[in-house]
């Protein structure tokens, strides 16, 4: 079981779905970053809101000392509100409006991550019409692919991010005629859920060779923020419920080049949070159809789209049962054919009420959660607050 019997306890007496999320593995891991990034000089997390904005976690990554990458001005407010200081917010997105260009001003971010010319120039005008200094880093469109899911590779030149590569020197020395910018340093992101290691070194030598060209150039760029991207085990969650830091940190330590004075910053989301959540549903009914078995659970793609949209797999666990193996699909009571956790999968014999466990559902899960169907958002509950509680 990856789940604690104690807390199956307590799963009985609550309404499903829900979403679990055991606080000492979020703990561990957050220490297990803090551990590995200790042994390189210049190292600075930035926790990717996006992929879980529970404030009972964003104030545990927080006071672990991590700064935040928000996306929108409702992660920024999140992010200050949770407890995450403005010095270390960088702020990211094709499209920052003006009012959350403005939040950023007024609450003093650390950073925008500029993604086209006329971004630039409206940060510059907002900036000005209050007598600030907005810092600035170029978002930077690499042209690497990654080995992902498409919808999820965003550093193709196809992609709608970042700035492209030909373009660059001219927008900085553009941002250097601005009257009301500051430029910090170069961004870029090359996807998520990624597990080749490779994939990390291609875009090293991607920005070895662009910042040795913008150094010619006289360009000084103190701060180079390679993103997040670091993927997790969804296969197997207890074998790896803590990702290889170790290799994902030294893999940049060994293969950029970078100065004792330059900073290098990351936005993880998934790697941090992933394999803390579980969603924790319902078996309402077990069918049998023409061809298939399906266990029907009370959870949707309303509570955990991932399946739908990426066709992603997440490991499913009877916590009830422990029958013998039968195969069954695994689906929701949403009104689209979309909405199957699994196919042909083996598990225990199950029957209507036996819990069920979708794991490594930690990121991009609650988050994306929505509505349709007129349908209630899930709830959340740590494993501290469960402790708590008496069976
Ligand atoms: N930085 C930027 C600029 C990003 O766009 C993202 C994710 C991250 C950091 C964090 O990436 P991570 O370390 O979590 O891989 N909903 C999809 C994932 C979308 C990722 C979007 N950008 C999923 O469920 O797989």
């Amino acid at each position: 079981m990856l789940i604690d019997k104690k807390y199956i306890l307590r799963f009985k007496g609550i309404q499903t779905p829900f979403y679990f999320y055991n606080i000492e593995l979020l703990k561990e891991t957050l220490q297990e970053i803090k551990r590995e990034i200790s042994f390189h000089k210049n190292y600075l997390v930035h926790y990717a809101i996006k992929a879980n904005a529970n404030p009972k976690l964003l104030q545990l990554i927080a006071q672990a000392g991590f700064g935040a990458d928000c996306v929108s001005g409702g992660e920024i407010q999140r992010a200050l509100k949770t407890g995450f200081s403005p010095s270390k917010i960088v702020f990211a997105g094709v499209g920052k409006s003006d009012w959350e260009i403005n939040l950023g001003l007024d609450n003093d971010i650390f950073c925008f991550n500029v993604e086209s010319e006329p971004e630039l120039e409206v940060i510059n005008e907002l900036a000005k019409a209050k007598g600030k200094i907005a810092s600035v880093a170029f978002r930077i469109n690499p042209n690497i692919g990654a080995h992902t899911h498409a919808n999820i590779t965003t550093g193709l030149a196809e992609n709608k991010f970042g700035i492209a590569m030909d373009d660059i020197e001219r927008i900085i020395q553009k941002a250097e005629r601005l009257s009301h910018v500051h430029i910090l340093g170069l961004h870029f992101h090359i996807g998520s859920q990624i597990l080749e290691m490779n994939d990390f070194i291609v875009l090293c030598q991607r920005i070895n060779l662009l910042i040795c060209q913008l150094k010619q150039n006289h360009h000084q760029l103190k701060h180079i923020n390679v993103g997040g991207g670091l993927g997790i085990d969804y296969e197997q969650p207890d074998k790896h419920p803590i990702p290889n830091f170790s290799s994902y940190f030294n893999t940049y330590a060994k293969y950029l080049n970078l100065s004792d004075e330059q900073q290098l910053h990351f936005e993880l989301g998934r790697a941090i949070v992933g394999q803390c959540g579980s969603l924790i549903t319902r078996t309402l009914y077990v069918k049998q159809g023409a061809t298939r078995q399906f266990i029907i659970v009370d959870a949707g793609m309303t509570d955990l789209i991932r399946p739908a949209l990426y066709q992603a797999h997440h490991l499913i666990e009877n916590l009830s049962s422990d029958g013998d193996l039968e195969k069954y699909d695994v689906v929701g009571p949403i009104c689209e054919s979309s909405d199957v956790f699994a196919k042909d999968i083996l598990l225990p014999k199950t029957n209507r009420g036996d819990l069920i466990a979708l794991h490594s559902a930690g990121a991009y899960g609650e988050i994306m959660a929505s509505q349709y169907n007129c349908r209630p958002l899930p709830q959340n509950y740590t494993s501290e607050e469960l402790s708590d509680v008496k069976p």
